[in-house]
């Protein structure tokens, strides 16, 4: 019973969707309907807002931390896990947003960092290293999602590798469209429209 409040509790915290709350307060607009219609930080820096974009990564980064060291220390390991990965439900899904909230990336790599640090900087760096390299943000996140279970495997650490397999497979059915522009060519560099 405790482990479903838990579960919910990180759901609830994941759906805020703050890229929406920052960019409807400083005026930029609604995100839906900028660039790739998403609600994360790199489509808040497509309104040329570079704080905003930055206080998205880290409060969509956050929750998901939060959500994890909160629950680790009144409900346990366990608690952890399962508030982390419905934090990043709750940011794909929110119940704020009809259920059609954002595609993970920020809530995935802070709900890692939370549960076990150097993945969570692992899965990070390969994010940068890849943005460094190509400018484009979802190849970034696409390859992350992908490397960090096998990190995880190579930790040997079951429930890791299940949590971290469970955000990588969503991530990637969140950015079917993205994966489709990278096929063909068209997807956007950082920063552009
Ligand atoms: O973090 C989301 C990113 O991987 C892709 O965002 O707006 O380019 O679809 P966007």
């Amino acid at each position: 019973m405790t482990l479903i409040l838990w579960t919910v509790f990180g759901y609830l915290l994941g759906s805020i969707p703050f890229g929406m709350v920052i960019a409807r307060a400083l005026g930029l607009g609604d995100l839906r309907k900028i660039g790739s219609g998403n609600i994360g930080a790199t489509n808040v820096l497509r309104t040329g807002n570079k704080p905003a974009a930055l206080a998205t990564l880290l409060l969509d980064s956050g929750k998901g931390a939060i959500a994890v060291l909160i629950a680790r220390h009144f409900g346990g390991d366990m608690a952890a896990v399962l508030a982390g990965g419905a934090a990043f439900l709750g940011h794909c899904f929110p119940v704020w947003l009809g259920f059609k909230g954002g595609k993970g990336v920020a809530t995935f790599l802070g709900t890692l960092i939370a549960l076990h640090w150097p993945l969570g900087l692992i899965a990070c760096g390969i994010w940068l290293l890849t943005a460094l390299i190509s400018r484009i943000s979802s190849l970034s996140a696409l390859l992350a999602a992908a490397l960090s279970p096998v990190f995880a495997w190579g930790l040997g650490h079951g429930d890791l590798i299940a949590v971290s397999l469970f955000m990588a497979v969503l991530i990637f059915i969140r950015h079917r469209a993205n994966i489709a522009r990278l096929l063909d060519g068209s997807e956007p560099r950082i920063g552009r429209r």
